[in-house]
């Protein structure tokens, strides 16, 4: 008998993240507020679906095309369009044939697929990740069969990026070490290196040879498609090998769709032919193929240069409502008098800001005013409205 087989499961922590939205859904209160997971809201609190979604929704609605399986990479239109997106249409990386792309479920299943890449066809066994990340890294790195390693980024005193430790840290990774980098709007914290920082975290990975992974979930929430894209392009101009995932959840709203690219940088296309081959194997191990339905909304609306167009509109106003709601709680907290400035919350980038709030403080939150937050700190500062925002910033000084 195997009775005992499940005896000594021990229960594990909710996800810090996601537990979130259940908590905020089962909250009695009118005022409360979800500043929990990284979903856009609108000022009236919904995420929208986006007129070019609605549009591409519409024409594939009425070419009912049959629910057969797709290719285990993913639609070849998509996945070139992916590329020319992060890399630019006259890339040398697109043009030689270099890199290979794959349809993958999101980002986190474009990060999976990389870390089960670079572990079962080359090998690696040591993963690295900045502190803090996204909670979400370190499992994935742990459940793909590495060993996670961290290395220093945040500094909380000077509440900056601390690049004299960070390149310490990654200086003293043994070589073929996966180092996972967020390529922009960095995940918790909203503090990205500058371009001269980068160059120098590409000389060490070429010196050390560390195998980079840009993580790039929030192309576009920055600056701008093109602006966000320079790190992986700097990444692409170096001559390193590396991997890129990105996503399309937050730049199309399409979350519940699963949509998103792994893009794997080699030395020649010969090598990306191979490696894709081993990607198409992770697929298969993993899912098969992945889900039609976001491919073909992002497929075309990346396709047509109307709605391309309309789409870059549509995210820039998403880029600047988050800013305006940025600069509101800056305001606000300076308002109130609140006890510490909050003015940083405007250098910071990307849907997320690291508030400095204890986990003790954002507790209280929950409790006493119904505001969700991880308890690291971060608040999606997407869940913030003309409504709410005075709100929030008297229960911040309020537990301040
Ligand atoms: C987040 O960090 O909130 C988002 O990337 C959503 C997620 O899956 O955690």
């Amino acid at each position: 008998m195997n009775e005992k087989v499940f005896a000594d499961v021990t229960a594990v922590a909710d996800d810090p993240i996601l537990s979130l939205t259940g908590k905020f859904l089962a909250d009695p209160r009118d005022c409360k507020v979800n500043l929990g997971v990284g979903m856009y809201l609108d000022e009236t609190g919904v995420t929208p679906v986006l007129n070019v979604v609605r549009k591409a929704k519409e024409a594939i609605a009425k070419e009912s095309t049959p629910h057969t399986y797709i290719p285990q990479t993913g639609f070849p239109l998509y996945d070139s369009l992916v590329q020319k997106l992060i890399f630019g249409v006259d890339s040398e990386v697109v043009t030689s044939g270099r890199a290979c792309t794959v349809q993958t479920l999101g980002g986190t299943g474009a990060l999976k697929l990389g870390c089960d890449l670079m572990h079962w066809a080359c090998g690696l066994k040591l993963g690295a990740t900045s502190i803090p990340t996204w909670t979400n890294h370190n499992d994935i790195l742990r459940l793909a069969g590495y060993a996670v390693q961290g290395y220093r980024y945040y500094d909380a005193e000077q509440n900056a990026v601390n690049f004299e430790a960070m390149v310490e840290d990654l200086k003293a990774l043994p070589e073929n070490t996966l180092v996972i980098l967020h390529a922009c709007c960095h995940n918790p914290t909203g503090y990205d290196l500058t371009t001269d920082q980068w160059k120098e975290v590409i000389d060490i990975c070429k010196a050390r040879s560390l195998v980079p992974f840009l993580d790039m979930a929030y192309q576009g929430f920055k600056d701008g498609l093109d602006e966000d894209a320079s790190t992986i392009r700097l990444f692409a101009q170096s001559g390193l090998s590396f991997l890129a995932a990105s996503s399309f959840s937050k730049s199309f709203n399409l979350y519940g769709e699963r949509i998103g690219a792994l893009t794997v940088v080699t030395q020649s296309a010969d090598e990306a032919r191979r490696v894709q081959t081993h990607l198409k194997t992770c697929a298969r191990a993993n899912y098969s193929n992945p889900p039609a339905f976001g491919g073909r909304i992002v497929e075309r609306v990346l396709a047509d240069d109307a709605l391309r167009s309309e789409w870059i509109e549509e995210l820039s106003s998403m880029r600047n409502r988050i800013r305006q709601m940025r600069e509101a709680l800056t305001n606000e907290m300076k308002a109130i008098g609140a006890k510490r400035d909050f003015s940083f919350v405007t250098q910071q980038a990307g849907m997320f800001s690291f508030t400095g709030l204890t986990p003790e403080q954002v507790d209280r939150l929950a409790a006493e005013f119904g505001i969700y937050a991880v308890r690291n700190g971060r608040i999606c500062i997407c869940g913030l409205n003309e409504k709410n925002v005075g709100y929030v910033a008297k229960s911040f000084a309020a537990v301040l």
